[in-house]
């Protein structure tokens, strides 16, 4: 990876203060993503993914360790990263169409072309005709797909994505699967991708990463080498079925280490 990663996260750890004591939610992480890679991180519920998201989208800043981005040192939010966060986190008071201009609006880009690029991305996650619709008159999945139109409005380089499509029914989620890899291919965008769902982290990835139970570790980093562009029928395969097979085997074994609210119990190997 080297020097031509996009990404490292070095040594980040995280502890928050909270009312009765610390809660360690990171611990050492180190990892890499190189330019124009797809990288899914899964892991289970509580582990510190939503905060390793922040860390790296500058929201949040770690105890120790550092995310460095492009070779600089992420300190706040910037330009050239796109987030979608795990609950859609829209403006009520504000159109759709003006919740997907909000980046857009704080760079200061060109109003007009970036109100065409927002319709046109509306279109794609198939919500052209309510660009004039309050967030409160959608349902949670159309939220969450305002929120994928609104992390590309800038045409960001690095896409930061929380368990996106965590809220959609099967099928919708199924689509933007496929049209995620659409957009990733040949866009040259580097993706961190966070996920519950194994399939999904190795239908669309080049890596995945698995983190231990809180405070997180990475424990595995498995490079898919499926071909692209994947299919509805790579998902069929017998080697697609036994890569999630395997992923899901170490992810039942490791979901309890470290989580410090069961009884301890010492983990396998390292
Ligand atoms: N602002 C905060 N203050 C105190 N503790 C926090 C805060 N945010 C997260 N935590 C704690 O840090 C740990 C990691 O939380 P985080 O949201 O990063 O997990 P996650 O892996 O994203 O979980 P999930 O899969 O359920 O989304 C949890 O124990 C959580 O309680
Ligand atoms: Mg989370």
């Amino acid at each position: 990876m080297g020097s031509d990663a996009l990404l490292c996260v070095d040594g980040v750890s995280m502890a928050y203060r909270a009312r009765r004591g610390e809660i360690q939610a990171l611990s050492s992480l180190s990892f890499a993503v190189a330019r124009g890679e797809f990288v899914s991180v899964i892991g289970p519920s509580g582990c510190g993914k939503s905060t390793l998201l922040k860390i790296v989208a500058g929201l949040v800043r770690p105890s120790a360790g550092e995310a460095v981005l492009d070779g600089r040192p992420v300190t706040g939010p910037r330009a050239d990263v796109g987030v979608v966060f795990q609950k859609p986190t829209l403006l009520p008071w504000k159109s759709v169409l003006e919740n997907v201009l909000l980046p857009a609006r704080a760079l200061k880009l060109d109003m007009a072309a970036a109100r065409k690029r927002a319709a046109a991305l509306l279109d794609l996650v198939d919500l052209g005709k309510f660009a004039n619709n309050y967030p409160g008159e959608l349902s949670g999945g159309m939220q969450q797909r305002v929120g994928l139109a609104r992390m590309l409005v800038h045409d960001p380089a690095f896409l930061l994505m929380d368990e996106p499509f965590a809220a959609l029914d099967a099928m919708t989620r199924e689509s933007l699967t496929l049209e995620l890899q659409g957009i990733w291919l040949g866009s040259g965008k580097t993706v961190l991708f966070i996920t519950h769902s194994i399939p999904e982290a190795v239908f669309l990835s080049d890596r995945v990463i698995m983190m231990s139970g809180r405070p997180g570790r990475v424990l595995k980093d498995v490079a898919i080498d499926l071909p692209r562009p994947r299919t509805l029928r790579t998902m069929g395969s017998a080697v697609f079925g036994d890569l999630c097979n395997t992923l899901r085997r170490d992810f039942m074994q490791n979901a309890n280490h470290g989580n410090d609210t069961l009884p301890s119990r010492k983990s396998v190997g390292g």
